[in-house]
């Protein structure tokens, strides 16, 4: 169970072998543009093949998630994932494991190195996970810290390249706490394929110059780009997409009563969302609170592309699976 030296080479789609063998995935940038469109690839190869022929491509592997957070979506998409794909789930939550609590980061991660195959942890802090995954030499997937939430962004990324052909070119506005895991995630994977995001927050939620300019640089290559508006109809106008979460994050609710005053007229209605185009799509990555950042009539509304995102963890995951367990050999990417 070695973890194999990190290629920093971009792959491209070309290449045969896979680059992603035995990789880390914390946060989306973790890949190149390349690497992010060989997963999507796979991800949209694997959800219409037949589940007889996925069962062997992880046989006799195993996967270790260790959460110190709720999840019903990621848990539930990557044990089926790994269950479909051939390979065993073990899961821990709570006192049970806590990153950096009764070991350190890095015994702990040593030690599970051991046994498993992959690890899979839903975290708080991002940098106990990142001490982890250093001494871990097993693949480790941030199944969502404070930080990031990169498996959220690659499926979003597979939605919306079902529903549009591509994301390049694409204009998507991210409406709320546009600093947080989700929204940070989502912006790196649009901006490295090509899209403009247009957060629309107010200044105490907005992403930090040197963050936007950040972004900006990862979009360089593909003409992707970002920028924030405080004025939440000047984010939405003629968008293809409309994105929000929730105001307050799991491990924020100290910050709920100011997120509330503050993000309330970021609420995406039927009045801000009927500023983007007439075709645009609405996206959460649930779970999701109808009255709050968004309401019943847009959330349920035929525009909603939600259940689709939440379908799509399980696709995007066997592919990330697959890419970080295998060597994609007679996969066709
Ligand atoms: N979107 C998402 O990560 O959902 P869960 O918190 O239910 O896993
Ligand atoms: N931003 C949210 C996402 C939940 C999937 C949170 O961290 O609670």
């Amino acid at each position: 169970m070695q973890k194999m030296t990190v290629s920093l080479v971009p792959s491209g789609l070309t290449s045969g072998a896979s680059t992603l063998r035995g990789r880390n995935f914390l946060e989306v940038t973790d890949f190149t543009a390349g690497e992010l469109e060989r997963l999507l690839q796979l991800s949209q190869y694997l959800k219409v093949q037949g589940r007889g022929e996925q069962r062997t491509l992880l046989r006799d592997r195993t996967l270790a998630m260790l959460f110190e957070k709720p999840s019903l979506r990621t848990r539930v998409s990557f044990e089926v994932a790994m269950t479909q794909l051939g390979g065993d789930v073990l899961f821990a939550q709570g006192a049970e494991f806590m990153v950096g609590t009764r070991e350190t980061p890095e015994d702990a991660a040593r030690v599970l190195s051991r046994y498993v195959d992959a690890i899979v942890v839903r975290t708080h802090a991002h940098e106990p996970l990142q001490r982890f995954a250093h001494a871990a030499t097993v693949p480790v997937v941030n199944a969502l810290s404070a930080r990031a939430h990169p498996c959220q962004a690659l499926s979003d990324m597979l939605t919306l390249r079902e529903r549009f052909g591509g994301i390049a070119g694409l204009r998507v506005a991210y409406i709320g706490d546009a600093r947080n895991n989700v929204a940070t995630s989502f912006a790196e994977a649009a901006v490295l394929l090509g899209a403009t995001v247009q957060f629309g927050c107010p200044p105490t939620h907005r992403p930090s110059e040197s963050y936007l300019a950040k972004l900006d640089a990862l979009g360089s290559r593909s003409g992707g780009s970002a920028r924030a508006f405080t004025n939440a109809v000047r984010a939405v106008r003629g968008v293809d997409v409309v994105y929000t979460d929730v105001w307050t994050s799991m491990g924020e609710e100290r910050y709920r009563e100011r997120n509330d005053a503050m993000l309330r007229p970021y609420a995406v209605t039927e009045e801000l969302f009927g500023y983007a185009q007439e075709s645009a799509v609405f996206m959460h990555c649930l779970p999701a609170h109808r009255g709050e950042e968004t309401v019943a009539g847009v959330i349920d509304g035929p525009r909603s592309i939600v259940f689709d995102q939440a379908e799509n963890r399980m696709h995007a995951q066997k592919a990330l699976l697959v890419g970080l367990l295998t060597e994609l050999k007679g996969l066709p990417v």
